[in-house]
């Protein structure tokens, strides 16, 4: 076999985004309200808990009643909506040839159940879709990307209910069908493991009105898990060719110690990590989830067809975000630290971002060599930076910071490539500036393009190039070569 030097030469590089963060435009051209609508910006000294983006029933109905004066940017994001030709055209300039994007299902389905699409929101991506063609960057369109429609909460208390598998297939099948065309590569959930940490987040559930949120959040996803298989089957009916993957937040758990509990610990909150991907890759739920379920006397409602469903239809590439590592100790003992919806323990090796996030690049060759041993299914990056207060200094900012962290981590990847990990893509997360999604923040940002915009939406929304845009253009125009 010939010696792997680098990366591939159709390798698909890029940038990631999701509609609620950058699109704005939310009661617009006929988009209803979705989950995100909700998520409320908090300044950091007022912030009372750790995940901001749960919401309770009180909460809600004040915001519907008018009542509340709270800011909520994702109504706002970035004005994408009407910039997207002048952004994309960034895009081309790095030479992007692939971009990440999600549909904002309420835009083509207002409330979720309606039965016919809204065909201004169709539109409006038949453009977008046209916009990348004429520079020849492929799309990656993620169909639900922490969007949920807002109708299928007030009705269904989200994906709780069955129901909303249908719903959810509508929505599939009519953005397949439209698009067949422009769009080859497609994920269902982005993040899937999130409905547990953050049920309304990933599933548009208010836990409030459950009995048991924990038990049912397992029941939700287990409903996703069977639409994510039906969409792939419809996908491949549809437009043949085309490819679906699953998306998973990659949270590797190292042990804390060299002390065999620890060790224990680690694997095994690393398999409920990897459960998601399990159950997309290997189209079957693994033994030791089953377990965890009896554990906690979780019996899941399965339909009779649902496991041939999982099991007929696996995804065909593993995507995922990599953006930390993670500690794990059997003695609760220790510094902890903030991650992307989930706290550690501080890895005394390694540095943080401002947010608190452990940056660890050799973690992303360890994590690749990892799936690609498990699975031998193709793997894309689809997540990966740096959020990061930047200071604009005449007309531009020198986020070295950035550049250094994404060059490690692109290093990194570079030699899983050379271990042999079969590697389609690597996309930065926020390639632009965009609305943070944990803490609604504008100050967070992780782009090769500023975008003069304040927490509160206050600026001029003017686009600038960072330090970090010549860099990474230039990281394209090698295909890594030059790292
Ligand atoms: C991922 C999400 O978990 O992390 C993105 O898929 C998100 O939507 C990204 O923006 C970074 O998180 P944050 O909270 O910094 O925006």
């Amino acid at each position: 076999m010939q010696k792997i030097t680098g990366f591939p030469q159709n390798f698909l590089w890029g940038g990631a985004t999701a509609a609620n963060q950058i699109e704005g435009a939310y009661n617009i051209d006929g988009k209803g309200l979705s989950s995100a609508d909700f998520v409320e910006y908090i300044p950091k000294d007022q912030r009372t808990k750790d995940n901001h983006m749960e919401v309770t029933s009180d909460f809600i109905d004040k915001v519907k009643s008018g009542t509340y004066n709270g800011h909520f940017p994702k109504r706002q994001g970035i004005d994408f909506y009407h910039t997207y030709k002048e952004d994309i055209k960034l895009f081309a300039e790095m030479g992007f040839k692939a971009f990440r994007m999600s549909i904002h299902w309420s835009r083509i389905f207002p409330n979720g159940y309606d039965e016919t699409p809204n065909e201004a929101g169709l539109a409006f991506y038949d453009d977008v879709f046209k916009t990348l063609k004429s520079y020849n960057i492929e799309p990656v369109v993620t169909l639900s990307h922490y969007e949920t429609p807002f109708g299928l909460t007030e009705r269904y208390n989200g994906w709780v209910n069955r129901e909303v598998i249908d719903h959810f297939m509508r929505y599939a099948e009519t953005v397949f069908t439209r698009y067949q065309n422009d769009v080859k590569y497609w994920m269902t959930f982005n993040e899937i493991n999130i409905i547990n940490i953050s049920p309304f987040t990933g599933g548009g559930i208010i836990s409030d009105r459950l009995k048991n949120p924990l038990a049912t959040s397992y029941q939700a996803l287990h409903h996703q898990f069977v639409a994510s298989a039906l969409a792939t089957k419809r996908l491949k009916e549809i437009i043949p060719g085309a490819q679906m993957g699953c998306m998973l937040a990659r949270m590797k758990h190292y042990p804390y110690t060299c002390h065999p509990e620890d060790v224990l610990k680690a694997q095994q909150q690393d398999q409920m990590n990897l459960m998601y991907t399990d159950v997309h890759a290997r189209g079957e739920y693994p033994n030791y989830y089953m377990q965890f379920l009896a554990d906690n006397n979780i019996v899941l409602d399965i339909k009779d067809d649902d496991l041939d469903i999982l099991k007929q239809y696996p995804v065909d590439y593993i995507s995922f975000s990599y953006y930390m590592s993670l500690l794990s100790s059997h003695t609760p003992e220790g510094e902890t630290t903030a991650g992307n919806l989930m706290n550690s323990l501080k890895n005394p090796y390694l540095e943080a971002s401002d947010w608190g996030w452990q940056i660890d690049p050799i973690g992303l060759r360890v994590v690749l060599n990892e799936l690609w041993d498990r699975y031998r299914k193709p793997l894309f990056i689809v997540e990966n930076g740096l959020g990061a207060i930047d200071e604009v200094v005449d007309g531009t900012v020198h986020d070295n910071y950035r550049i250094d962290y994404l060059q490690q981590h692109i290093q990194q990847a570079k030699k899983a490539v050379q271990d042999g990990v079969e590697l389609m893509g690597y996309l930065a997360w926020g390639p632009i500036d965009l609305i943070s999604m944990s803490t609604s923040e504008m100050s967070k940002r992780y782009g090769f393009i500023y975008v003069d915009q304040d927490d509160y939406g206050n600026g001029s929304k003017q686009r600038l190039k960072k330090d970090s845009f010549n860099w990474y253009k230039q990281i394209i125009a090698t295909n890594g070569e030059e790292l």
